[in-house]
């Protein structure tokens, strides 16, 4: 057992924005020239994108998706299917998609319409082309610390901690939520860096309190303000990957599950909502595309259908 400096002794008046549009930036140029690099070896990354159905939110996300995607070099295919679609025509198209060698990485946008079946259809992806780190295979791979596609959230969020602490051996991260995208992943990114990590969910015993021994707070559970300061310890770094659309007189705003005004005046560091987290995860999704296409050729594997 190491002993361990606190990351921070004392709270400052205010905490300091992580500001994951810039942090985003980085990640987007480091990807660019990449891409750059890997046109001198005939490798041109491509992504194939499938939105299923009329999901408001869904389409302006997949747009962002395209739109940075072009403006780093990498090639992205788009395909839209009704909200009627069987689920026969969606792996259909997976299945045309990972035999196509020429499509380096596939995103099916969640959520998916309610008769078909999700798993399924993440599971018929490829893992070699499965961007989201979403198939069991990734999983897997991502539990016992091999290297493989990683779901893109948690390593961004990840990369926001190092910018933010540097090393984060040895100290306490709480992961609020337990989801497959998010909460799970982060709490084995986080035990890979050597953190000890607790998961708070629905069913924890005074949530406020676990949180409060935290020196990393990740809070992923789509619950608008759910923590304030109250469940902060002084100095504490928050990352806030929730995005809730609050119904204003003029349209809508986005808040994230961290009650931002509240938890600056405890916290030493959080991510704003928007600005934070979200920027991050398209910069890794496109990091994914890149690392999906060198794994593909450095393997070279025969891709199945
Ligand atoms: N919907 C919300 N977040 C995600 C994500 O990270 N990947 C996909 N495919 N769909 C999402």
């Amino acid at each position: 057992m190491t002993t361990v400096t606190p990351l921070i002794s004392s709270a400052s008046p205010l905490a300091r924005d992580i500001d994951g549009k810039a942090i985003a930036a980085q990640v987007l140029e480091e990807v660019r020239e990449d891409v750059k690099k890997l046109a001198g070896q005939q490798i041109f990354p491509a992504l194939a994108v499938l939105l299923v159905g009329e999901d408001p939110a869904s389409h302006v996300y997949v747009r962002n998706k395209l739109l940075r995607a072009q403006e780093v070099g990498i090639r992205s295919l788009e395909y839209r299917l009704p909200d009627t679609a069987s689920q026969v025509q969606v792996l259909e198209l997976i299945a045309q998609l990972n035999m196509d060698v020429s499509v380096n990485g596939i995103l099916v946008q969640l959520p998916l319409p309610a008769h078909i079946d999700e798993a399924a259809v993440i599971h018929a992806i490829d893992p070699i082309k499965d961007v989201d780190g979403f198939h069991r295979e990734n999983v897997g791979g991502l539990v016992q610390g091999i290297e493989v596609l990683t779901p893109c959230t948690p390593s961004g969020c990840m990369r926001l901690l190092q910018e933010t602490c540097g090393d984060l051996s040895g100290l306490h991260a709480v992961v609020i939520g337990r989801s497959n995208i998010v909460g799970k992943p982060m709490a084995t990114l986080l035990l890979q860096a050597n953190c000890s990590v607790s998961v708070v969910h629905s069913r924890s015993v005074d949530a406020p309190a676990l949180c409060r021994l935290a020196d990393i707070v990740v809070a992923a559970v789509g619950r608008p303000g759910l923590i304030d300061a109250s469940w902060l310890k002084p100095g504490a770094v928050v990352i806030d990957v929730g995005i809730n659309r609050i119904a204003t007189e003029s349209g809508h705003r986005l808040v994230g599950d961290v009650d931002y005004a509240s938890a600056r005046t405890v916290a030493s560091a959080i991510t704003p909502v928007p600005g934070g987290v979200g920027p991050m995860t398209i910069a890794y999704l496109l990091k994914n595309t890149l690392v999906a296409s060198q794994l593909q050729r450095g393997v070279g594997r025969v891709l199945v259908g």
